[in-house]
């Protein structure tokens, strides 16, 4: 069978008119919608609206999170809303027992209203002309755009809506301060006002440099230059020195060792950004080479137990006012003196040894360098007694007695004394002429044969009351044609064995006894023919009783008055002697010497003789020189092969036209 198209097209017609009206008569559902949009910012006002098309006669419930429903009004308005009030909304409606469907859930979602951010930069405190930019920066509000609003101080008009504001180059009237708050762009939101910031602009800033320690700096020390701008930061210092161009470095600049050449004009000035400051005054820094002390030491290097001695340092060119000085002594590690000058007012021995000084600075850090050592030596002065040309001396010779201190030649004024002998003890006394001598030299033009004598000097320090001590002795012995004595000798030879007996007399015009005999050793003592060992006087006789070595002296008569007169060479030896005459031999008179041994028979050896270390004669008992002559005269002795040789004697020639009385 064929069915018509016409009733087809008329059922479809209204199954689709059936659908489409039939369903929203049948099941109304209202529509939820909320201003503003979400999200809504803490204490904003919102309006939640529930629509049913055009119908009335309703009743709206409402329900937030699924919590039970409560009927209100179409529109509610939540006018201060909090963060509690964000959730998902619904709502329906009633008439009568009859329930709409529900909305479809909406979410209202509450956010803290948001407080902007504001930074600026570089600083919150700069200086005329740098450029400042204030940033306002908004965040976790959900607003995709904001426009912005910039306030200064408690101006009512916006000033800026740039997120960045610029201030190409502040003057002091952009200082003030400074709040933004965002609104947004499309909408009604807006954000709260940011916390005030306070921009400062004060007059173009200057650094201020500062060096320590203050020059002048030693060479080796450091110095430290601080550029300062006070309490600021973010600054870029450049360093430039004696004009020359500027390099970048830190705020501080250390030079840990300076050389002579990092002296000179230091400036410093700070950058930001592109902004430079003016520069700091210049300050000159001055290195000077560490100076080195100069030690003096008065008197002199050389002083004696007693003296008065200061020590001096002196520290020059260093440019520093104030020293502190430092004392060292040998190897110590601790000062003994704090003073530029020390003085030791009375040195011993034990104040002998090497110094040095350096100085510190009184207030402040600085020390020169260590000065070199000097050496001071205390001794005890020494008096060293000499003469000249000689001390065997013929009447009328000149001859000088020269008095020294060992090791200083100035300063000195000199003392002169005689040797004498009292109760076996040497003595001095002063000669009644000693200022002669004052200067050193005791001069004597022609020496008289009562100028015999052992001699010593002393030394005394002008006023210091500094004395040496007494000299070495010197003796003087002076020879003569007729002294007013003569010295006899038995037996009559230069030369004696030990263990003889001796004796000295003597002689005068007058036979008379006020004559002592003396004798001078080579140990420098003066003595009393009593007192010798084994001696003894008897009258003006002196006998030694057994002779020994240490008899071997010069020998001489003493007056009662304490002339001294006729001083003879006397060697006492064991073995071999020389015999030569007592007394010098006339020129053209025959000369004998015979050399003598005490343990054999006939004492005459048969023997070699030498004069001044030449042989002149060998292998004979009796060396006999005839008609002698002044070349004759030199040191003699004699020698034998097995029984060894004599001491030597000095044989003097005298001329012929003078006389000797006792030869
Ligand atoms: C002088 O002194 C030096 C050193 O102190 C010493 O060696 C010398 O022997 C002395 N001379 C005399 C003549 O005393
Ligand atoms: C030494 O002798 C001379 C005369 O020859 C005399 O004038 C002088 O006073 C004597 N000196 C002494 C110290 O006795
Ligand atoms: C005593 O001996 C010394 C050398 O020791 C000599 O120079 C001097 O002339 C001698 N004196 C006499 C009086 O022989
Ligand atoms: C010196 O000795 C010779 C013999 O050698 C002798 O003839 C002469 O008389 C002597 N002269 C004197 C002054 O003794
Ligand atoms: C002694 O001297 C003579 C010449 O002067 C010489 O001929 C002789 O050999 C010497 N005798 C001895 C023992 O040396």
């Amino acid at each position: 069978m064929e069915l018509s198209p016409l009733p087809l097209l008329l059922l479809f017609l209204v199954l689709i008119s059936n659908f489409q009206s039939g369903h929203t008569q049948d099941f109304p559902k209202p529509t939820l919608t909320v201003r503003p949009q979400s999200p809504v910012f803490t204490g904003d006002s919102v309006t939640l609206r529930c629509e049913l098309d055009k119908i009335t006669g309703w009743e709206f419930l409402w329900s937030k999170d699924s919590n039970t429903e409560s009927p209100e009004a179409e529109t509610i308005t939540i006018s201060r809303v909090k963060v509690s009030d964000g959730g998902e909304y619904r709502c329906r409606a009633r008439r009568g027992g009859y329930y709409t469907h529900y909305s479809k859930p909406v979410a209202v979602t509450i956010h803290e209203r948001p407080k902007p951010k504001v930074t600026i930069k570089p600083d919150h405190h700069v200086f005329r002309g740098e450029t400042v930019t204030l940033r306002c920066d908004i965040y976790n509000g959900g607003v995709t755009s904001w426009r912005y609003n910039w306030y200064k101080d408690s101006s009512t008009s916006v000033f800026s809506e740039r997120q960045e504001h610029t201030f190409s180059s502040v003057t002091e009237s952009d200082s003030g301060k400074y709040f933004c708050y965002g609104r947004e762009t499309g909408g009604s939101r807006w954000s709260q006002h940011s916390d005030e910031v306070t921009l400062t602009v004060s007059d173009f800033p200057k650094p201020t440099l500062t060096v320590r320690p203050q020059s002048p700096v030693f060479t080796g020390d450091s110095v430290t230059l601080r550029c300062e701008l006070d309490k600021i930061t973010g600054w870029e210092f450049l360093w430039s020195k004696d004009s020359n161009t500027d390099s970048p470095e830190a705020e501080t600049k250390t030079i840990s060792r300076v050389k002579v050449s990092d002296g000179g004009e230091y400036r410093c000035r700070a950058r930001r950004g592109g902004y430079n400051t003016y520069y700091s005054k210049p300050v000159a820094v001055t290195i000077h080479e560490r100076p080195k002390p100069k030690v003096t030491i008065k008197p002199d290097h050389h002083v004696f137990r007693g003296e008065t001695v200061t020590l001096r340092c002196d520290i020059y060119d260093g440019g520093v006012t104030s020293w502190r000085y430092n004392w060292y002594k040998d190897g110590s590690t601790s000062a003994f003196s704090e003073r530029q000058e020390h003085t030791f007012s009375s040195v011993t021995e034990s104040d002998s040894g090497k110094y040095f000084c350096y100085g510190t600075e009184t207030e402040g850090s600085r020390r020169s360098q260590h000065s070199d050592e000097v050496t001071l030596t205390v001794s005890v002065p020494r008096a060293v007694l000499s003469v000249s040309p000689q001390k065997w001396l013929t009447e009328g010779d000149p001859v000088t007695l020269i008095c020294e201190v060992n090791g200083s030649s100035t300063g000195w004024t000199f003392s002169w004394f005689t040797v004498t002998v009292s109760e076996s003890r040497n003595d001095y006394e002063l000669l009644s002429d000693s200022s002669r001598g004052a200067g050193g030299k005791y001069t004597v033009s022609s020496a008289d044969l009562n100028h015999t004598g052992v001699y010593v000097c002393r030394a005394e320090r002008d006023k210091t009351a500094v004395y040496t001590t007494y000299s070495n002795t010197q003796p003087l012995w002076v020879t003569g044609v007729s002294p007013p004595v003569s010295l006899i000798i038995s037996p009559s030879r230069t030369q004696h064995f030990t263990s003889v007996s001796l004796s000295l007399s003597c002689e005068d015009q007058s036979n008379s006894d006020g004559w002592t005999v003396r004798r001078y050793t080579d140990s420098g003592r003066l003595k009393d023919c009593s007192s010798f060992l084994r001696g003894s006087q008897t009258g003006s006789t002196c006998t030694i009783r057994s002779t020994s070595s240490s008899d071997t002296g010069v020998y001489w008569c003493q007056s009662e008055s304490g002339e001294n007169y006729h001083p003879v060479n006397i060697t006492v030896h064991f073995g071999v002697i020389l015999e030569s005459p007592v007394h010098p031999v006339t020129e053209g008179n025959n000369l004998t010497l015979r050399c003598l041994y005490k343990y054999t028979t006939v004492s005459n050896l048969r023997a070699d003789f030498y004069k001044d270390g030449s042989l002149i004669q060998n292998q004979t008992t009796e060396m006999i020189i005839p008609t002698v002559s002044k070349s004759h005269e030199g040191f003699y002795y004699c020698k034998h092969p097995d029984r060894g040789e004599s001491p030597k004697s000095w044989i003097s020639v005298r001329g012929e036209s003078k006389n000797y009385n006792h030869s």
